[in-house]
């Protein structure tokens, strides 16, 4: 027992650095979607698509399709779900779901207001309809990000968020996608308790993601 604590540092390094391995150099080549063609795809759908939120959806959803097949599930208005986080609310429809990627249609028709949440994994918010305002902390005015643009938050941050009325944005997520799960369902376990909603999410993610790693992508 004494000689094995002395070796637990050891153990401890090593473990250590086959995280930092994994997490620099084997992470980010499991990734499938590029943010810039996404940002392109969002930056023509907002120039040709315009103001129709429906619209926007069919335009990026099918040129998601041509871009990466089926890594992206086919939109549909059946399969959306509420989503309460970080005091926030609003709906979602999941495209893509993985361990290391998640892609999805957020917003609300009408307005919210949260914390982003702490996340273990990049998060590239490109807005397509309505604003979406940003408080950084140290920053006593709001960073307003339009149709177009992208607000990106990376791992390990925080900021408080507002879509002040009607907001849709593509949400790509890179990195660790498990542990964020977590703050997904906080508000749901701990306030709202919509059953429909929690079953629906955990259904549509985990089928997501099954169906993910059936076609080999981790
Ligand atoms: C947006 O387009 C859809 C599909 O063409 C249509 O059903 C809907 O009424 C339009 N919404 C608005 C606000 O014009």
């Amino acid at each position: 027992m004494a000689k094995f604590f002395k070796i637990l540092p050891i153990i401890i390094a090593l473990l250590y650095a086959g995280y930092k391995y994994v997490d620099t150099y084997v992470l980010p080549s499991l990734f499938i979607f590029d943010p810039k063609v996404l940002g392109q795809i969002v930056t023509d759908a907002v120039a040709t698509s315009g103001d129709n939120s429906t619209i926007l959806f069919r335009t990026i959803n099918s040129a998601l399709r041509k871009e990466y097949g089926d890594h992206v599930n086919e939109l549909n208005f059946d399969d959306w779900m509420f989503n309460n986080a970080g005091g926030a609310m609003g709906s979602m429809f999941i495209q893509h779901a993985s361990i290391t990627e998640y892609l999805i249609f957020f917003g609300t028709a009408i307005g919210t207001e949260g914390h982003t949440g702490v996340h273990t994994a990049n998060d590239y918010f490109y807005i397509l309809k309505g604003e979406q305002w940003v408080h950084e902390l140290g920053n006593p005015d709001p960073v307003v990000y339009g149709p177009g643009s992208v607000h990106v938050l990376e791992r390990g941050t925080s900021q408080q968020y507002s879509m002040p009325t009607t907001c849709w944005a593509l949400e790509l997520a890179q990195g660790w996608i498990p542990p964020m799960l977590p703050f997904g369902f906080a508000d749901a376990l701990s306030s709202t308790l919509d059953i429909e909603t929690i079953y629906r999410t955990v259904y549509f993610t985990g089928k997501a993601m099954i169906e993910s790693l059936l076609r080999g992508k981790v």
